[in-house]
């Protein structure tokens, strides 16, 4: 599948924001769980907020940020296990949302429960140190993935050595296929310079054809050297 220009823009979008929206919504609960953490009249209000509105809106901008990027990874060239920058965000987008549904979804009620006995005055105990590690793990998590998708570093899952197809093998460089535009090493539109980039890709696959050619060669070469000294031996 290759997505059209316009249509690679319009998920690319959805995707951005999906992404933006959940870090937002990670940084909300970090300022919550702060305000809680560190008293004042607005503990209860704090732990009622986060209790009641943060799980949805986070669990719907990492799904919505998973399609979107299934979508871009399966429409374009970059694939979804090709490269490992978009495997690896991939693994870490999966584990995010699965941590959300067991870990962080199942408590919400009862820090409700406390948020709202706070506010009436109660004074109760409630372990919320548990609280802290997750906008944490999340928010260090989705700024690596943040950082993978801008510098795409590390290249192709699987690298071919040697193949008689013009394969670019250039880091992060992607061919300019159907309905893709030409990218830069970063990924980037390069406009005209996608063509120089496409020219050196192209320059870099003859290499690769010609290196094949002449290991075709020296073993053919072998290979006739070891009948010619099987027939030798034969009397
Ligand atoms: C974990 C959360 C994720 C964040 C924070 C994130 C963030 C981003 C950002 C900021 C870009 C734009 C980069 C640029 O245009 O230079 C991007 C592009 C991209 N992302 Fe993600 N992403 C995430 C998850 C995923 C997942 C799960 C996949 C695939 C399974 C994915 C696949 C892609 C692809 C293929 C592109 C490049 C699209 C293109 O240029 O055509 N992303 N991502």
């Amino acid at each position: 599948m290759n997505l059209r220009p316009a249509h690679r823009k319009f998920w690319l979008v959805l995707h951005i924001l999906s992404a933006s929206a959940w870090i937002g919504v990670d940084v909300m609960v970090a300022v919550l769980v702060g305000a809680g953490e560190l008293g004042g009249s607005s503990r209860g209000l704090a732990y009622q907020a986060l209790g009641s509105f943060v799980v949805w809106p986070m669990l719907v901008s990492g799904l919505v940020c998973l399609v979107t990027g299934l979508v871009l990874g399966l429409g374009t060239k970059w694939g979804l296990v090709r490269y490992w920058w978009v495997a690896v965000k991939l693994v870490l987008n999966v584990v995010l949302c699965t941590l959300i549904l067991v870990l962080l979804r199942p408590g919400m009620p009862a820090i409700r429960a406390y948020g709202e006995r706070l506010s009436a005055g109660e004074s109760v105990s409630f372990d919320v140190s548990r609280l802290i590690m997750p906008p944490i793990v999340s928010l260090t998590l989705l700024s690596l993935a943040t950082v993978l998708s801008v510098y795409k570093p590390w290249g192709r899952v699987r690298r071919r050595t040697s193949s008689r197809r013009a394969e670019p093998v250039g880091r992060g460089v992607e061919p300019a296929g159907r309905g893709v535009e030409p990218v830069g090493r970063r990924g980037e539109s390069v406009g005209r310079r996608g063509e120089s980039v496409g020219r050196g890709v192209a320059s870099v696959g003859r290499r690769e054809e010609s290196a094949a050619r002449l290991a075709d060669e020296a073993s053919g070469q072998r290979a006739r050297q070891a009948t010619a000294k099987r027939a030798a031996r034969t009397p």
